[in-house]
């Protein structure tokens, strides 16, 4: 299979789909503090994405997954299954991520939660892996190359000595969830698939405090740093247009 590229039109229907994700997060924040459960908060989602949006939930039925958020708690670096006897604690931090699909075109994003009073090694974290999220981002635009992204985003978890889970990568996304190509958040500049007009893809660099090794628990799902310390992530689907990029699922706290 080949990279597809979206007409203008295409990238305006993934735009309704980006927002609405991007709308899940904005809606659920005020729901995470401590003492909500994982499980209450995938319901919420639910409800939102079907009820208000009339949108589906990309992540059900996903390889047998059968919840709408993925919600991954300080060591877990992707692919928390929501439980309602897992309840958030002061100085947490969560990921969520979810996956809207609208009119048949997807929108995947995720973002990290600071629950209660974090410790500051935990705040550093977060914030320099949604640094290292819009380094990648800065990047793209046609002619550019793939290896690019991946180096701004290494190159920057490096700086603040952390590393960078290499286990899972970003994707193309369209009418398919995850298409080529695959967008590693490692790598080297000038490297790779050359960026053209018109691709849309994540950007969901894991970032980890220790190690960038992982490991898959019994569940199938849960994704944990084999060092038992803390990882975060941040993600966001973008279309490279004529100039430049556009993230499609921009935050209310994101427009400037
Ligand atoms: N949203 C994730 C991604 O960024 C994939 C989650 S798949 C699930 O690509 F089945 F775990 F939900
Ligand atoms: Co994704
Ligand atoms: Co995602």
């Amino acid at each position: 299979m080949k990279i597809s590229i979206k007409s203008l039109n295409d990238i305006k229907k993934m735009k309704v789909a980006g927002k609405l994700a991007a709308e899940v997060l904005d809606m659920i924040t005020p729901y995470v503090i401590p003492g909500i459960s994982t499980g209450e908060l995938d319901k919420l989602c639910y409800e939102h994405i079907v009820n208000v949006q009339n949108a589906i939930p990309a992540n059900i039925g996903y390889k047998g997954y059968e919840k709408t958020i993925c919600s991954s708690i300080n060591q877990v670096i992707c692919h928390g299954i929501p439980d309602n006897n897992k309840t958030l604690k002061d100085g947490d931090i969560l990921n969520i991520d979810v996956t809207v699909i609208k009119d048949g075109w997807h929108g995947d994003t995720s973002k990290m939660f600071l629950v209660g009073k974090c410790a500051p090694h935990n705040e550093r974290l977060v914030k320099v892996t949604q640094e290292c999220l819009y380094k990648g981002i800065e990047v793209v635009k046609p002619g550019a190359y793939l290896g690019d992204i991946g180096h701004a985003i290494q190159r920057h978890a490096k700086e603040n000595h952390y590393s960078v889970v290499e286990d899972y990568c970003g994707h193309g996304i369209g009418k398919v969830y995850h298409e080529e190509p695959q967008v590693l958040h490692y790598g080297k500049a000038g490297t790779g698939i050359e960026i053209k007009e018109g691709m849309c893809f994540t950007i969901e660099p894991m970032i980890n405090q220790g190690t960038k090794y992982c490991k898959t628990l019994n569940d199938g799902w849960t994704v944990v740093t084999k060092d038992g310390r803390n990882s975060a992530q941040w993600e966001h689907t973008i279309a490279v247009l004529e100039n430049g990029v556009e993230i499609l699922t921009k935050r209310n706290e994101e427009f400037a």
